[in-house]
Protein backbone atom coordinates (compact mmCIF):
# COMPACT_ATOMS: atom_id res chain seq x y z
CA UNK A 1 0.00 0.00 0.00
CA UNK A 2 1.35 3.27 -0.92
CA UNK A 3 1.47 6.14 1.98
CA UNK A 4 1.81 8.84 -1.03
CA UNK A 5 -1.52 10.34 -0.28
CA UNK A 6 -3.86 11.10 -3.91
CA UNK A 7 -6.71 12.73 -3.95
CA UNK A 8 -8.93 9.22 -3.77
CA UNK A 9 -7.90 9.12 -0.21
CA UNK A 10 -10.23 12.20 0.22
CA UNK A 11 -8.28 14.33 2.73
CA UNK A 12 -9.14 17.29 3.31
CA UNK A 13 -7.59 20.52 5.67
CA UNK A 14 -9.49 23.53 6.90
CA UNK A 15 -8.00 27.12 5.83
CA UNK A 16 -7.34 27.76 9.41
CA UNK A 17 -5.31 24.80 10.36
CA UNK A 18 -1.47 25.47 8.75
CA UNK A 19 -3.05 29.51 8.68
CA UNK A 20 -3.16 29.09 12.33
CA UNK A 21 -0.31 31.87 13.56
CA UNK A 22 -0.23 30.02 17.07
CA UNK A 23 -1.50 33.28 18.91
CA UNK A 24 -2.37 32.08 22.16
CA UNK A 25 -3.86 33.20 25.08
CA UNK A 26 -0.05 33.81 26.69
CA UNK A 27 1.08 34.52 23.58
CA UNK A 28 1.93 36.16 20.55
CA UNK A 29 1.90 35.09 16.94
CA UNK A 30 5.01 33.33 16.08
CA UNK A 31 3.90 32.48 12.13
CA UNK A 32 3.30 35.02 9.60
CA UNK A 33 -0.26 35.00 7.67
CA UNK A 34 -0.84 32.31 4.75
CA UNK A 35 -2.84 33.30 1.61
CA UNK A 36 -5.45 30.67 1.21
CA UNK A 37 -4.24 30.87 -2.34
CA UNK A 38 -0.92 29.04 -1.15
CA UNK A 39 -2.70 26.73 0.93
CA UNK A 40 -5.01 25.47 -2.16
CA UNK A 41 -1.55 25.06 -4.52
CA UNK A 42 0.44 23.60 -1.17
CA UNK A 43 -2.14 20.96 -0.19
CA UNK A 44 -2.42 20.02 -3.68
CA UNK A 45 1.09 19.29 -3.93
CA UNK A 46 1.27 17.29 -0.71
CA UNK A 47 -1.66 14.85 -2.21
CA UNK A 48 -4.72 16.36 -0.50
CA UNK A 49 -8.17 16.50 -1.81
CA UNK A 50 -10.07 19.71 -0.64
CA UNK A 51 -9.66 22.50 1.50
CA UNK A 52 -12.75 23.97 3.78
CA UNK A 53 -12.81 27.68 5.59
CA UNK A 54 -14.87 29.65 7.63
CA UNK A 55 -16.12 32.89 5.71
CA UNK A 56 -13.28 34.85 7.69
CA UNK A 57 -10.81 32.43 7.14
CA UNK A 58 -10.54 33.88 3.18
CA UNK A 59 -9.69 37.18 4.21
CA UNK A 60 -6.12 36.27 5.78
CA UNK A 61 -4.23 38.82 3.53
CA UNK A 62 -6.20 41.63 2.13
CA UNK A 63 -9.86 42.83 3.19
CA UNK A 64 -12.12 42.55 -0.07
CA UNK A 65 -14.05 39.74 0.23
CA UNK A 66 -15.01 39.47 -3.52
CA UNK A 67 -11.31 39.65 -4.76
CA UNK A 68 -10.45 37.55 -2.28
CA UNK A 69 -13.49 34.28 -3.60
CA UNK A 70 -12.23 35.32 -6.17
CA UNK A 71 -8.63 34.44 -6.33
CA UNK A 72 -9.50 31.40 -4.24
CA UNK A 73 -11.90 29.99 -6.87
CA UNK A 74 -8.84 30.39 -9.78
CA UNK A 75 -6.80 28.47 -7.11
CA UNK A 76 -9.37 25.79 -6.81
CA UNK A 77 -9.77 25.52 -10.36
CA UNK A 78 -5.81 25.27 -11.18
CA UNK A 79 -5.36 22.43 -8.99
CA UNK A 80 -8.65 20.27 -8.98
CA UNK A 81 -9.07 20.56 -4.93
CA UNK A 82 -12.40 20.30 -3.93
CA UNK A 83 -14.27 22.35 -1.13
CA UNK A 84 -16.41 19.44 0.13
CA UNK A 85 -17.57 21.63 3.19
CA UNK A 86 -17.45 24.64 4.56
CA UNK A 87 -18.59 26.43 8.18
CA UNK A 88 -19.07 29.97 9.62
CA UNK A 89 -17.12 32.14 12.01
CA UNK A 90 -19.36 32.90 15.08
CA UNK A 91 -16.93 33.26 17.68
CA UNK A 92 -13.94 35.46 16.85
CA UNK A 93 -15.23 39.08 16.88
CA UNK A 94 -16.38 41.06 19.94
CA UNK A 95 -20.13 40.52 19.08
CA UNK A 96 -20.44 37.07 19.64
CA UNK A 97 -18.85 36.98 22.98
CA UNK A 98 -22.05 35.47 24.53
CA UNK A 99 -22.68 32.96 21.33
CA UNK A 100 -24.61 33.56 17.35
CA UNK A 101 -27.63 31.42 17.67
CA UNK A 102 -27.95 31.72 21.25
CA UNK A 103 -26.96 34.92 22.69
CA UNK A 104 -29.12 36.74 25.18
CA UNK A 105 -29.18 39.88 22.69
CA UNK A 106 -31.71 39.05 19.98
CA UNK A 107 -29.79 41.37 17.51
CA UNK A 108 -27.06 39.53 17.97
CA UNK A 109 -29.24 36.06 17.27
CA UNK A 110 -30.76 37.84 13.74
CA UNK A 111 -26.96 39.20 12.73
CA UNK A 112 -25.71 35.31 13.20
CA UNK A 113 -28.35 34.19 10.73
CA UNK A 114 -27.32 36.37 8.52
CA UNK A 115 -23.74 35.51 8.24
CA UNK A 116 -24.22 32.05 8.08
CA UNK A 117 -26.78 32.53 5.22
CA UNK A 118 -24.35 34.69 3.00
CA UNK A 119 -22.05 31.95 3.84
CA UNK A 120 -24.64 29.33 2.52
CA UNK A 121 -24.72 30.80 -0.83
CA UNK A 122 -21.08 30.93 -1.42
CA UNK A 123 -20.95 26.80 0.18
CA UNK A 124 -23.53 25.98 -2.26
CA UNK A 125 -21.63 28.06 -5.47
CA UNK A 126 -18.47 25.96 -4.31
CA UNK A 127 -20.27 22.91 -4.46
CA UNK A 128 -19.89 22.12 -0.81
CA UNK A 129 -22.47 19.19 0.53
CA UNK A 130 -21.81 19.94 4.42
CA UNK A 131 -22.10 22.80 6.56
CA UNK A 132 -20.92 22.67 9.64
CA UNK A 133 -22.39 24.46 12.92
CA UNK A 134 -19.08 24.71 15.59
CA UNK A 135 -21.35 26.51 18.65
CA UNK A 136 -17.66 27.45 20.41
CA UNK A 137 -19.43 30.23 21.55
CA UNK A 138 -22.88 28.85 22.63
CA UNK A 139 -22.23 28.31 26.22
CA UNK A 140 -21.70 30.55 28.98
CA UNK A 141 -19.12 30.72 32.71
CA UNK A 142 -22.20 30.88 35.33
CA UNK A 143 -24.98 29.17 35.65
CA UNK A 144 -26.77 32.34 36.50
CA UNK A 145 -25.99 34.06 32.79
CA UNK A 146 -27.75 31.59 30.64
CA UNK A 147 -31.26 30.04 30.70
CA UNK A 148 -30.53 26.91 29.06
CA UNK A 149 -33.92 25.43 27.94
CA UNK A 150 -34.26 29.06 26.02
CA UNK A 151 -31.26 28.58 24.87
CA UNK A 152 -31.60 25.38 23.34
CA UNK A 153 -34.97 26.67 21.73
CA UNK A 154 -32.93 29.71 19.93
CA UNK A 155 -30.67 26.84 18.54
CA UNK A 156 -33.02 25.11 17.31
CA UNK A 157 -34.87 28.36 15.57
CA UNK A 158 -31.75 28.82 14.39
CA UNK A 159 -31.00 25.87 12.27
CA UNK A 160 -34.39 25.38 11.81
CA UNK A 161 -34.41 28.44 9.62
CA UNK A 162 -31.31 27.88 8.38
CA UNK A 163 -32.75 24.55 7.07
CA UNK A 164 -35.34 26.06 5.59
CA UNK A 165 -33.01 28.34 4.16
CA UNK A 166 -31.41 25.79 2.00
CA UNK A 167 -34.75 23.64 0.77
CA UNK A 168 -35.91 26.75 -0.40
CA UNK A 169 -32.85 28.21 -2.48
CA UNK A 170 -32.21 24.16 -3.19
CA UNK A 171 -28.31 24.24 -2.15
CA UNK A 172 -28.42 20.44 -1.35
CA UNK A 173 -26.52 21.20 1.69
CA UNK A 174 -26.17 18.98 4.85
CA UNK A 175 -25.96 20.47 8.19
CA UNK A 176 -23.34 18.91 11.16
CA UNK A 177 -23.20 20.03 14.29
CA UNK A 178 -19.87 19.71 16.21
CA UNK A 179 -19.72 18.92 19.87
CA UNK A 180 -17.48 20.33 21.77
CA UNK A 181 -17.53 20.06 25.91
CA UNK A 182 -15.57 23.47 27.00
CA UNK A 183 -13.57 26.72 25.68
CA UNK A 184 -13.46 28.87 24.58
CA UNK A 185 -16.83 28.84 26.66
CA UNK A 186 -16.70 27.75 30.37
CA UNK A 187 -19.24 25.08 29.31
CA UNK A 188 -20.45 24.08 25.37
CA UNK A 189 -24.13 23.67 24.94
CA UNK A 190 -24.30 20.66 22.82
CA UNK A 191 -21.08 19.12 24.85
CA UNK A 192 -20.84 15.64 23.51
CA UNK A 193 -21.60 13.70 20.69
CA UNK A 194 -24.60 12.00 22.71
CA UNK A 195 -26.15 15.64 23.14
CA UNK A 196 -25.83 16.51 19.58
CA UNK A 197 -27.63 13.95 18.33
CA UNK A 198 -30.85 14.02 21.13
CA UNK A 199 -30.63 17.73 19.85
CA UNK A 200 -30.81 16.58 16.44
CA UNK A 201 -33.65 14.75 17.21
CA UNK A 202 -36.15 17.56 17.71
CA UNK A 203 -35.42 19.51 14.85
CA UNK A 204 -37.71 20.24 12.28
CA UNK A 205 -35.64 18.64 9.19
CA UNK A 206 -33.81 16.75 11.29
CA UNK A 207 -32.65 14.34 8.53
CA UNK A 208 -30.66 17.32 7.02
CA UNK A 209 -28.94 17.29 10.15
CA UNK A 210 -26.03 15.10 11.44
CA UNK A 211 -22.83 15.08 13.40
CA UNK A 212 -18.91 16.28 12.79
CA UNK A 213 -17.34 15.20 16.25
CA UNK A 214 -13.73 16.04 16.67
CA UNK A 215 -11.36 13.17 17.94
CA UNK A 216 -10.08 15.59 20.41
CA UNK A 217 -13.24 17.14 21.87
CA UNK A 218 -14.85 14.08 23.01
CA UNK A 219 -11.67 13.08 24.62
CA UNK A 220 -11.19 16.40 26.27
CA UNK A 221 -14.28 15.28 28.69
CA UNK A 222 -13.15 11.85 29.10
CA UNK A 223 -14.62 10.20 26.92
CA UNK A 224 -14.41 6.58 24.03
CA UNK A 225 -14.36 8.87 20.51
CA UNK A 226 -14.46 5.27 18.68
CA UNK A 227 -17.54 4.44 20.54
CA UNK A 228 -19.13 8.01 19.79
CA UNK A 229 -18.35 7.47 16.35
CA UNK A 230 -20.05 3.57 16.57
CA UNK A 231 -22.75 5.36 17.51
CA UNK A 232 -23.02 8.18 15.17
CA UNK A 233 -22.36 5.77 12.33
CA UNK A 234 -25.25 3.58 14.23
CA UNK A 235 -28.10 6.16 14.03
CA UNK A 236 -26.84 7.35 10.35
CA UNK A 237 -25.75 10.87 11.29
CA UNK A 238 -21.76 10.40 10.93
CA UNK A 239 -21.78 12.92 8.05
CA UNK A 240 -18.27 14.35 8.59
CA UNK A 241 -15.37 13.91 11.12
CA UNK A 242 -12.71 16.34 12.11
CA UNK A 243 -9.11 14.48 13.04
CA UNK A 244 -6.72 15.27 15.23
CA UNK A 245 -4.76 13.94 18.23
CA UNK A 246 -5.06 14.88 22.30
CA UNK A 247 -3.72 13.55 25.52
CA UNK A 248 -6.85 13.19 27.70
CA UNK A 249 -9.05 15.88 29.49
CA UNK A 250 -7.18 19.02 28.86
CA UNK A 251 -7.34 22.16 27.13
CA UNK A 252 -7.63 21.48 23.13
CA UNK A 253 -4.41 20.30 21.94
CA UNK A 254 -5.41 20.13 18.16
CA UNK A 255 -2.30 17.95 18.04
CA UNK A 256 -1.49 16.19 14.76
CA UNK A 257 -3.65 13.01 13.65
CA UNK A 258 -2.53 9.81 16.18
CA UNK A 259 0.18 12.28 17.97
CA UNK A 260 -2.37 11.62 20.80
CA UNK A 261 -4.13 8.48 21.99
CA UNK A 262 -2.60 6.42 19.06
CA UNK A 263 -4.45 3.33 20.00
CA UNK A 264 -7.44 4.72 19.98
CA UNK A 265 -6.63 6.58 16.64
CA UNK A 266 -5.94 2.82 15.09
CA UNK A 267 -8.79 1.37 16.21
CA UNK A 268 -10.84 5.05 14.78
CA UNK A 269 -9.25 3.50 11.53
CA UNK A 270 -10.11 0.66 11.61
CA UNK A 271 -13.52 1.32 12.07
CA UNK A 272 -13.63 3.95 9.03
CA UNK A 273 -11.80 1.96 6.71
CA UNK A 274 -13.42 -1.99 7.79
CA UNK A 275 -16.43 -1.22 9.48
CA UNK A 276 -19.11 -1.77 6.94
CA UNK A 277 -20.38 -4.70 5.84
CA UNK A 278 -18.39 -7.49 4.74
CA UNK A 279 -15.00 -5.26 5.56
CA UNK A 280 -15.56 -2.29 3.38
CA UNK A 281 -15.49 1.28 4.76
CA UNK A 282 -17.93 2.15 7.20
CA UNK A 283 -17.89 6.13 6.06
CA UNK A 284 -17.36 7.57 2.90
CA UNK A 285 -16.87 11.04 3.60
CA UNK A 286 -14.26 13.42 3.63
CA UNK A 287 -11.32 12.42 6.01
CA UNK A 288 -10.77 16.27 7.04
CA UNK A 289 -7.83 17.28 9.65
CA UNK A 290 -8.60 20.24 11.88
CA UNK A 291 -5.24 20.42 13.91
CA UNK A 292 -2.97 23.10 14.94
CA UNK A 293 0.40 22.53 14.12
CA UNK A 294 2.98 23.03 16.69
CA UNK A 295 2.99 26.53 17.89
CA UNK A 296 7.05 26.03 18.12
CA UNK A 297 7.01 25.43 14.41
CA UNK A 298 7.76 28.01 11.34
CA UNK A 299 6.36 27.46 7.83
CA UNK A 300 8.57 24.41 7.01
CA UNK A 301 7.14 22.61 10.15
CA UNK A 302 3.57 23.33 9.26
CA UNK A 303 3.34 22.17 5.72
CA UNK A 304 5.44 19.33 6.94
CA UNK A 305 2.87 18.68 10.02
CA UNK A 306 0.17 18.48 7.23
CA UNK A 307 1.83 15.89 5.32
CA UNK A 308 1.83 14.13 8.79
CA UNK A 309 -1.37 13.82 9.51
CA UNK A 310 -1.84 11.95 6.21
CA UNK A 311 0.53 9.79 6.42
CA UNK A 312 0.11 9.03 9.80
CA UNK A 313 -3.36 7.56 8.51
CA UNK A 314 -2.48 5.82 5.60
CA UNK A 315 0.10 3.84 8.16
CA UNK A 316 -2.70 3.05 10.38
CA UNK A 317 -5.18 2.22 7.64
CA UNK A 318 -2.09 -0.49 6.85
CA UNK A 319 -1.89 -1.68 10.34
CA UNK A 320 -5.72 -1.90 10.43
CA UNK A 321 -5.48 -3.76 7.06
CA UNK A 322 -3.16 -6.37 8.63
CA UNK A 323 -4.64 -7.21 11.49
CA UNK A 324 -8.04 -7.93 9.86
CA UNK A 325 -5.91 -10.27 7.83
CA UNK A 326 -3.92 -12.39 10.38
CA UNK A 327 -5.14 -15.44 11.03
CA UNK A 328 -4.60 -15.37 14.87
CA UNK A 329 -6.78 -12.29 14.88
CA UNK A 330 -9.46 -13.98 13.30
CA UNK A 331 -9.36 -16.91 15.60
CA UNK A 332 -8.65 -14.26 18.54
CA UNK A 333 -11.94 -12.82 17.22
CA UNK A 334 -13.93 -15.71 16.94
CA UNK A 335 -12.88 -16.88 20.60
CA UNK A 336 -13.94 -14.21 21.76
CA UNK A 337 -17.28 -13.83 20.25
CA UNK A 338 -16.88 -10.89 18.86
CA UNK A 339 -18.93 -11.95 15.67
CA UNK A 340 -21.95 -13.79 18.07
CA UNK A 341 -23.26 -9.99 19.39
CA UNK A 342 -24.59 -9.70 15.76
CA UNK A 343 -27.10 -12.46 16.23
CA UNK A 344 -30.26 -11.43 17.43
CA UNK A 345 -30.79 -12.31 20.84
CA UNK A 346 -34.17 -13.71 20.03
CA UNK A 347 -34.53 -16.29 17.17
CA UNK A 348 -36.51 -15.65 14.11
CA UNK A 349 -40.27 -14.73 14.94
CA UNK A 350 -39.82 -15.84 18.83
CA UNK A 351 -41.60 -13.68 21.49
CA UNK A 352 -40.91 -13.61 25.23
CA UNK A 353 -43.37 -16.19 25.99
CA UNK A 354 -41.02 -18.61 23.93
CA UNK A 355 -38.43 -16.96 26.05
CA UNK A 356 -40.25 -17.87 29.01
CA UNK A 357 -41.10 -21.34 27.67
CA UNK A 358 -36.87 -21.66 26.98
CA UNK A 359 -35.74 -23.76 30.30
CA UNK A 360 -32.26 -23.96 28.34
CA UNK A 361 -32.54 -20.23 28.69
CA UNK A 362 -33.18 -20.00 32.52
CA UNK A 363 -33.61 -22.98 34.62
CA UNK A 364 -31.28 -25.59 32.85
CA UNK A 365 -28.88 -22.45 31.94
CA UNK A 366 -25.51 -22.87 34.55
CA UNK A 367 -24.41 -19.03 34.85
CA UNK A 368 -22.12 -20.14 37.00
CA UNK A 369 -20.51 -22.38 34.05
CA UNK A 370 -20.41 -19.29 31.92
CA UNK A 371 -19.55 -16.94 34.24
CA UNK A 372 -16.36 -18.77 34.98
CA UNK A 373 -15.34 -18.68 31.43
CA UNK A 374 -12.61 -16.46 29.92
CA UNK A 375 -12.96 -14.01 27.04
CA UNK A 376 -9.47 -13.94 25.82
CA UNK A 377 -9.93 -9.74 25.33
CA UNK A 378 -7.01 -9.41 26.68
CA UNK A 379 -5.13 -11.48 23.92
CA UNK A 380 -7.06 -9.21 21.40
CA UNK A 381 -5.83 -6.36 22.65
CA UNK A 382 -2.30 -7.29 22.85
CA UNK A 383 -2.46 -8.17 18.67
CA UNK A 384 -4.21 -4.92 18.41
CA UNK A 385 -1.05 -2.94 19.82
CA UNK A 386 1.79 -5.72 18.21
CA UNK A 387 -0.02 -4.67 14.86
CA UNK A 388 -0.42 -0.76 15.33
CA UNK A 389 3.34 -1.03 16.66
CA UNK A 390 4.41 -2.54 13.23
CA UNK A 391 5.20 -5.92 15.27
CA UNK A 392 3.55 -8.22 13.50
C1 LIG B 1 -11.96 23.55 17.75
C2 LIG B 1 -12.89 23.43 16.64
C3 LIG B 1 -12.87 24.36 15.57
C4 LIG B 1 -13.99 24.06 14.61
C5 LIG B 1 -13.92 24.91 13.43
C6 LIG B 1 -15.15 24.74 12.56
O1 LIG B 1 -10.82 23.08 17.62
O2 LIG B 1 -12.38 23.97 18.78
O3 LIG B 1 -12.54 22.24 16.05
O4 LIG B 1 -11.66 24.25 14.94
O5 LIG B 1 -13.92 22.75 14.11
O6 LIG B 1 -13.77 26.22 13.85
O7 LIG B 1 -16.04 25.72 12.84
MN1 LIG C 1 -10.40 21.18 18.54
MN1 LIG D 1 -13.10 20.89 14.64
Amino acid sequence: MSLQPSPEDRFTFGLWTVGWQARDPFGDATRPPVDPVETVHRLAELGAYGVTFHDDDLLAVGSDRDEQVRRFRTALDETGLAVPMVTTNLFTHPVFKDGGFTSNDRSVRRYALRKVMRNLDLAAELGASTYVFWGGREGSETDAAKDVRSALDRYREGLDTLAEYVLDRGYGLRFALEPKPNEPRGDILLPTIGHALAFISTLEHADMVGVNPEVGHEQMAGLNFVHGISQALWQGKLFHIDLNGQHGPKYDQDLVFGHGDLLSAFFLVDLLENGGPGGSPAYDGPRHFDYKPLRTEDMTGVWSSAADNMRTYLLLKERARAFRADPEVQQALVDSRVGELATPTLGDGETFADLLADPSAFEDFDADAVGARGLGFGRLDQLAVEHALGAR
